[in-house]
């Protein structure tokens, strides 16, 4: 039987406010348990400032495995508005040369779907979003896989609610699930909302898993610092969040799923069915 495959999946390290003695602890396990990649789910800073991707800089250069990392909407600058429409990803740059995109394996392979953008058409910029060009290039990726290959798709933000405490909100997200059924996805990974959850979203084109995992900074929701150890033996992908305490992975999964990733409704305005959501970019993405 071929060897399994052992990933570790991080999520919301937000430097600046970093859990220093959960990054400790992680930082012992990739060296002892040694994964075949490291991917992390965004919101590497707090702030996006310079020092705060430096110490990320320095925390990575350390880790002697693969590691990728998907942009979250913490890593763009957040008081210098100029920079944030002109260069929303310079900052972010600093850490290329050691991360890789996309993560290439026997048979497996992490793809990016970047749901971060600049600014958006409502208040809060936090949220999600997946641009037309974003999924065009995710999907792109997946399909120039080697025959055989299944994917596991990297993005920031879940790509519908599921049911924690923080919200993602993401526009388009239940058509990029949708493209997604239709491919060889394992799962998408994801962050954002800073507990773990591991569903199944049913779409127009089959069922879709959706992976997240929790924060290894001090803003916790729900459940203590983790991360999540992904096994993936040919067949089956296992899931398992471990945290400093080893609450066991069920007590720390969030699994109460809504009916959809719309914004809260006023008392007695009508459900707009999720088909309804038009796949428009913002201004600038
Ligand atoms: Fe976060
Ligand atoms: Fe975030």
């Amino acid at each position: 039987m071929a060897r399994s495959t052992l990933l570790f999946h991080l999520s919301d390290i937000h430097f600046g406010l970093e859990d220093g003695k959960a990054l400790d602890w992680v930082r012992r396990e990739i060296a002892e348990r040694r994964p075949a990649a490291v991917a992390i789910t965004g919101d590497l800073t707090m702030r996006a400032r310079r020092r705060e991707f430096a110490a990320a800089c320095d925390w990575i250069r350390a880790l002697d495995v693969p590691v990728t990392v998907e942009i979250g909407n913490h890593d763009m600058p957040y008081f210098n508005l100029v920079e944030r429409f002109l260069a929303p990803y310079r900052r972010f740059h600093a850490i290329e040369g050691l991360v890789e995109r996309e993560i290439d394996l026997p048979g497996l392979a992490i793809v990016p779907l970047k749901t971060a953008v600049r600014a958006q058409p409502r208040l809060n910029w936090s949220k999600g979003w997946v641009s037309r060009t974003a999924l065009r290039n995710c999907l792109a990726a997946i399909d120039a896989l080697p025959p055989g290959t299944k994917a596991l798709v990297a993005v920031h933000h879940p790509l519908r609610e599921v049911g924690t405490k923080g919200t993602a909100l993401t526009v388009n997200g239940t058509r990029a699930l949708t493209e997604l059924a239709r491919r060889p996805v394992l799962a998408v990974l994801s962050g954002h909302v800073h507990d773990p959850f591991d569903i199944v979203e049913d779409t127009a084109n089959g069922p879709v898993r959706m992976i997240g995992a929790g924060t290894l900074s001090r803003r916790l929701r729900s459940t203590p610092p983790s991360f999540n150890e992904l096994t993936w033996d040919g067949e089956a992908l296992a899931v398992r969040v471990r945290s400093l305490d080893e609450v066991p992975t069920r007590d720390m999964q969030i699994d109460d799923v809504p009916a959809d990733a719309l914004p809260p409704r006023e008392p007695g305005e009508p459900v707009a069915p999720v088909n309804q959501v038009p796949l428009e970019d913002p201004p600038v993405h």
